[in-house]
């Protein structure tokens, strides 16, 4: 098992001796290593078992220091890392050589961030290098939120795990790149649409680039919990599973006709912040639960609305 603790200075000196720290971020826990030693890289991906082509993300302190790891930030990056940064939202941008390419999966860009959470920007300024870091979970997993999650899935690939608490956001950065220099999101997250869009305009969506670039809907499902989810209308759904133990996973209300220890509620005020705070861990309870399958409710397709629901659809059995 890995230790567990709040030591930035012990993370520092295992980064910088190429070894894997799995570290706090606002959205979920990335599982770190210093992004310009490919060795460490490699071992990012063996621990995740992530196939080579799925390029990761890169995190710095600054927007600064972002800049000298991409060939160029245009004007309307350029706003985005004003407005947003620190934050849940990620740039892809063209890459400078010094990035190595078992970083960007060979690709000419990178994927850049700069996170807020306060002890991993503490971490950050004590290297001279940034980090690579996927989320911490096995690849094709639902993704951490707590230090202990961390530790039930990679506890014995990884030398130590920074304890952050949980985290504030509780769903992957919001990832946009260019085409053509019109922005582009790649993947729904932390950071609503409709916030990006009141900075900058309309975006438009091109959901399958990330989360498996070259291989969209080769994967069964994505962010998967143990148990088999079925997303939709439960009214609907229910009838498919008789003599099933069937458990619930709401958006404000319980379901009247199953036990109420089958169910969990993402937010009972209906507050969509709190619902994406809880999501991924109540997807990891259900494993414990006496129930053989999920029914997910599709919440309303609004702000962080659109992302949980987007991860509860890669999550189900038939997404
Ligand atoms: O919130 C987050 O973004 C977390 C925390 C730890 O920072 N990280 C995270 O990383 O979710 P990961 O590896 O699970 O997801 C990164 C996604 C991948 O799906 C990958 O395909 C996409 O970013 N990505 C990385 N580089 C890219 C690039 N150059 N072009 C397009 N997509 C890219
Ligand atoms: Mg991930």
């Amino acid at each position: 098992m890995a230790e567990i603790g709040k030591d930035i200075h012990k993370a520092a000196e295992l980064l910088k001796r190429g070894k894997l720290v799995a570290i706090p971020t606002e959205t979920v826990y990335g599982l770190a290593a210093n992004a310009f030693n490919p060795e460490a890289v490699l071992n990012v991906f063996e621990a995740k078992e992530r196939p080579h082509f799925d390029p990761l993300i890169v995190h710095s302190s600054t927007a600064q220091w972002v800049k000298q790891h991409v060939a160029e930030t245009s004007p309307m990056a350029q706003i985005l890392m004003d407005e947003f940064w620190p934050g849940p939202l990620t740039l892809v941008l063209p890459k400078k050589p010094i990035v190595p390419d078992v970083v960007t999966s060979g690709l000419d860009s990178v994927a850049v961030r700069v996170p807020s959470h306060p002890m991993t920007q503490d971490l950050l300024r004590m290297l001279d290098f940034p980090l690579a870091a996927p989320s911490a979970n096995p690849f094709g997993y639902v993704s951490p939120t707590t230090a202990q999650h961390v530790q039930d899935q990679l506890g014995d690939k990884i030398d130590y795990i920074l304890d952050g608490g949980p985290t504030t956001v509780g769903l992957e950065s919001t990832i946009i790149g260019f085409e053509e220099g019109k922005p582009v999101v790649f993947r729904l997250g932390g950071l609503s649409i409709d916030v990006i869009e009141e900075v900058i305009g309309k975006v438009e969506l091109s959901l399958n680039q990330s989360s498996d670039p070259k291989a969209p809907g080769m994967l069964k499902s994505h962010y998967a919990p143990g148990k088999p989810l079925y997303f939709g209308n439960p009214g609907e759904m229910i009838t498919d599973f008789e003599g099933k133990r069937i458990g619930f996973l709401g958006f404000m209300t319980r379901l009247e006709f199953l036990p109420p220890k089958q169910q969990l509620i993402l937010s009972p005020h209906g507050d969509l912040h709190e619902a994406a705070v809880n999501l991924f861990a109540f997807m990891r309870e259900f494993e414990k639960f006496p129930v053989d399958l999920i029914l997910a409710e599709k919440l309303p397709d609004i702000g962080l609305g659109r992302a949980i629901n987007d991860r509860l659809r890669r999550a189900s059995v038939i997404p």
